[in-house]
């Protein structure tokens, strides 16, 4: 099926920051006050690219407050959830406690919880619920292992993981929801995909859901790239027609190269400015 591209223009491109397991309630608010001095300077326009950020669960309380008191014009989730609301769960976070705290978005299925934490697409389906029924947008990670993407079955593997994981959803919500792909051989290993190779899983995720949802759901979802992103490489991925913006791990631990990738629009592929 050929893809829906031709609504690219309508979606606002993503940059969202996962912090995974660094910075605490002091250190978070404090590189995110860093961010938001550094958008100001470069004048980046939020109603053209949107920046959010995913700190650690300790360090969402502080973030919300400062987001509140300094009017800052970024969003922010929390990096799992519980697929249960509430009850006898020691050590899990529901959805409503995120929403509570201000929360936009929610990571679901980060490899490293698929992989470390064993969580299965049964049990992201469920994530993926429990977000939407508490008004959190789930961000739902999706990728293959190097082994996976040798053999050639990275497509097949990355699509059975999509459809397992948003089974049961809702047209309405489906148009809502953010994937992001991320190779897990370009996590945190400086090996990133190349924009032809995020293109063509971008372009096959957005027909899958086409084939599930309906082109007009399909063209409304945004889907990001995440695997090593940074400011010199941001540009030229984030020009593909599928790929709406990109997860960033650890270069989103640094406010300037974090803003540079938030700047991608002004900048060539090589990373220089036009
Ligand atoms: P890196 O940007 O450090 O490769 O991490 C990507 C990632 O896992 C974002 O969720």
């Amino acid at each position: 099926m050929t893809p829906p591209t031709d609504a690219a223009t309508d979606r606002t491109p993503l940059i969202a920051g996962n912090w995974k397991m660094n910075l605490d309630h002091v250190q978070g608010p404090a590189l995110l006050s860093e961010l938001a001095r550094t958008l100001s300077e470069i004048k980046h326009d939020p109603s053209r690219v949107e920046v959010t950020v995913f700190p650690a669960f300790t360090a969402l309380g502080a973030i919300q407050s400062l987001v509140q008191s300094g009017g800052l014009d970024v969003n922010y989730g929390g990096q799992d959830l519980s697929p249960f609301d509430s009850g006898a769960y020691t050590g899990d976070i529901s959805a409503q406690f995120l929403a509570s705290l201000g929360c936009t978005y929610v990571l679901v299925g980060h490899s490293e919880r698929r992989t470390i934490h064993y969580e299965t697409d049964d049990v992201l389906n469920a994530k993926v619920k429990a977000a939407y029924r508490h008004g959190l947008t789930p961000v739902l990670c999706v990728g293959e292992g190097l082994d996976i993407r040798q053999a050639g079955a990275h497509i097949e593997h990355t699509l059975t993981q999509l459809r397992a994981n948003v089974a049961g959803l809702t047209p309405e919500q489906a148009a809502g929801l953010v994937v992001a792909y991320e190779p897990v051989w370009a996590i945190g290993t400086g090996e990133v995909a190349g924009p032809e190779e995020a293109q063509e899983m971008c372009a096959a995720i957005r027909a899958e859901l086409s084939t599930i949802f309906g082109t007009t759901i399909a063209v409304k979802a945004r889907l990001l790239y995440g695997g090593s992103v940074k400011a010199s490489n941001a540009a030229a991925i984030l020009k593909e027609a599928d790929v709406d913006g990109a997860l960033v791990g650890g270069a989103s631990l640094d406010a300037t190269e974090f803003a540079g990738i938030a700047a991608f629009e002004g900048q060539t592929p090589s990373g220089g400015p036009v």
